[in-house]
């Protein structure tokens, strides 16, 4: 049945079993983003190989709508000529298209929104063969939840459910399989309510969003913290997209960036300008051993299993038995250089020495209880250890 191929229920495991993996405009390109753009972005992702590790999902986010026509359908601005022949150059590719709206009559950079033409919208992204939709909350804020309910907490969170649930209807209505990514900035305990068969979210953001400084990155993972409950197969926390090879991130941070997000089983969406990227950035993004945490077929979370000054060590659970560990230096500039710190491997309920893999020299670690680990500022060590005891 349609109405069970959107979120939740047995398609929803089929359309986001891992978390989803691809490409998204906005944190490079921004409002500015072209049909030109999305098109790189997808040769770059076959060329660079990233597409065979597994990033499918070409998501155009804010920036392309256009007005509506006499009868409400609306079309793509001037800098999208045809988005139906652009779903079609993406799937050609072996990759999938993705695309943004609002529940609000504007999206957050202005843009036309959905207000009251939810089905219709729904309809012609299936017509063009969009295969993922961002759904960001935006103006329904101010034009919907203040308006109707100005003094009312409780009556403003129905109102924004229902925006949800009312999409949710709307696409699953299409018949098509479109994975449903929920943008409201983590607020009302959206993890508590998003996957139900009422909303049926296969992600949702869990915070407000990233910037690619490391300050914030390292914010949003701690945010992370209590989460992992929510996460598992159909339905993930989505701590934003990447910010790998943006801004001025030196390679320890988007190394340790990555590694967080893999270890939190979160979204892999790349957010760098994929067509121009540096050797290094793209070794970082295309680590299939780090993606193979990120995509581990349990889908458990990883959990902060202690802290020590400023170091910080999550662990996850891995099919098989197995286990990833990862130790972050998140200390701030006065202890730039390397922090000598002691693993305790009893804090991971772990019993004498490790044999482990570091996922990122690729080659294999012994972990003894209280031995020094040496990390720079900002930097991961990130060991799986395949029989953990
Ligand atoms: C919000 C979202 C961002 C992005 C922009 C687009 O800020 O949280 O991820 O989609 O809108 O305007």
């Amino acid at each position: 049945m349609a109405a069970a191929s959107v979120g939740s229920g047995a398609l929803a495991d089929t359309v986001a079993a891992t978390p989803p993996m691809g490409w998204n405009s906005w944190n490079f390109f921004a409002e500015k983003v072209t049909d030109a753009d999305v098109r790189a972005a997808a040769d770059a992702l076959v060329s660079s190989g990233m597409r065979d590790a597994g990033y499918v999902y070409v998501n155009i986010d804010d920036g392309w709508q256009g007005e509506r026509d006499a009868k409400g359908v609306i079309h793509p601005n001037a800098r999208f000529p045809d988005m139906k022949a652009l779903a079609d150059y993406v799937h050609s590719k072996g990759l999938k298209l993705g695309i943004y709206t609002s529940p609000g009559p504007k999206t957050c950079a202005g843009f036309t929104g959905s207000l009251g033409h939810e089905a219709q919208d729904a309809r012609s992204y299936a017509d063009w063969g969009v295969d993922y939709l961002k759904y960001d909350l935006c103006s329904f804020i101010e034009d919907q939840m203040q308006a109707k309910a100005p003094h009312d907490p409780a009556q403003q969170m129905r109102l924004m459910t229902g925006a949800y649930e009312r999409m949710h209807d709307a696409l699953a209505a299409t018949g098509r399989p479109i994975v449903y990514s929920l943008c409201q900035y983590g607020w009302d305990a959206v993890w508590e309510w998003a996957p139900g068969a009422k909303v049926g979210g296969n992600l949702w953001r869990t915070t407000g969003d990233i910037t690619p400084e490391w300050d914030r990155i390292y914010a949003i993972a701690s945010q992370q913290a209590g989460l992992a409950s929510y996460a598992g197969p159909g339905h993930w926390n989505d701590p934003d997209m990447l910010e790998v090879g943006n801004g001025k991130l030196t390679p320890a941070e988007n190394r340790a960036h990555f590694s967080w997000w893999a270890m939190l089983a979160a979204p892999l969406l790349a957010g760098n300008d994929l067509a121009h990227m540096s050797p290094e950035v793209k070794s970082i993004l295309g680590n299939r051993e780090v993606i193979a945490i990120d995509q581990d077929p349990l889908g458990k979370q990883a959990t902060r299993a202690y802290a020590e000054g400023e170091v910080e060590v999550w662990t996850r659970p891995l099919q098989h038995g197995g286990m990833a560990i990862a130790v972050f230096n998140v200390g701030s500039e006065r202890h730039a250089g390397t922090h000598p710190f002691r693993l305790n491997l009893a804090a991971l309920g772990l019993h004498g020495t490790q044999q482990g893999k570091d996922l990122w020299s690729g080659k294999p670690v012994s972990l003894a209880d209280q031995q020094t680990i040496a990390l720079a500022r900002h930097d991961v060590w990130l060991v799986r250890v395949d029989a953990p005891h």
